[in-house]
């Protein structure tokens, strides 16, 4: 029999991003039939599916590929922006119709003229510090790269940064604090991720949902 603690070997294990991009995702699952969580009081972490077949693991955003590449959860829904700075290895089957954003490099309104030149070592605010250091080393940029977990835009208003790197999804945050787009790093919207090794071993489970997710991806695309 299976518990609460989603370890049984015969269950689907699928991580969710909590926050913004949850209610897409579930959107999505239920639009393609597939079995959505029970209600909860909104504190568990782990919720089984209605029908008792999956295990919902919901997990903060940024964790989903870890949780998915160590085999915690055997698939995944997050964004490629968060996969790629991740650097986790797992298999990625479907892009998902939601979550669009692009990763760019943005400079202050009045400091679009800053050099980015190797000598020029610019400072720069992100939350995607692996993904921002590929982006300056590939272009010979001596870049100093700030981690910060939030607000990024705050960097340059402070003087704590010259540039950011930081999600672009309407613009408006941008707009709000005098800031704009230079370079795009990554187009980036949400995927669905697969544990490698739960790609064999349980392999019917994992391609039914893969296949009942393009369908109804399918389905919506056709009528919109
Ligand atoms: C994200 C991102 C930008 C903003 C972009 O922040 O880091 O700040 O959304 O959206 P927009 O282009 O539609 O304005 P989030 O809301 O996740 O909060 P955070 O800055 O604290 O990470």
């Amino acid at each position: 029999m299976s518990g609460q603690n989603g370890q049984s070997p015969d269950l689907l294990r699928i991580a969710m991003p909590k926050g913004r991009m949850a209610d897409k995702a579930y959107a999505l699952f239920a639009a393609a039939g597939i079995s959505l969580p029970g209600d909860d009081n909104g504190r568990r972490l782990i919720l089984p599916s209605r029908d008792g077949r999956m295990r919902y693991v919901l997990a903060k955003p940024a964790d989903v590929p870890t949780y998915v590449e160590y085999g915690a959860a055997d698939v995944g829904v997050c964004g490629l922006d968060t996969l790629r700075e991740s650097r986790r290895s797992v298999y990625e089957p479907l892009l998902l119709p939601f979550g669009r954003c692009r990763l760019s490099l943005c400079t202050p309104v009045d400091r679009l003229d800053t050099p980015l030149r190797y000598e020029s070592q610019p400072r720069v605010a992100t939350k995607y510090p692996n993904l921002t250091m590929d982006f300056f080393r590939a272009r010979g940029v001596n870049a100093e790269v700030i981690p910060l977990n939030g607000s990024v835009e705050l960097g340059p208003l402070v003087g704590l940064a010259d540039l950011i790197v930081d999600i672009v999804e309407t613009g408006s945050t941008l707009r709000a604090n005098g800031l704009t787009e230079i370079r795009t790093l990554l187009e980036s919207q949400a995927v669905l991720i697969v544990n490698r090794a739960s790609y064999r071993l349980k392999s019917p489970a994992v391609r039914t949902l893969i296949a009942a997710l393009r369908t109804a991806i399918t389905q919506s695309e056709t009528t919109t």
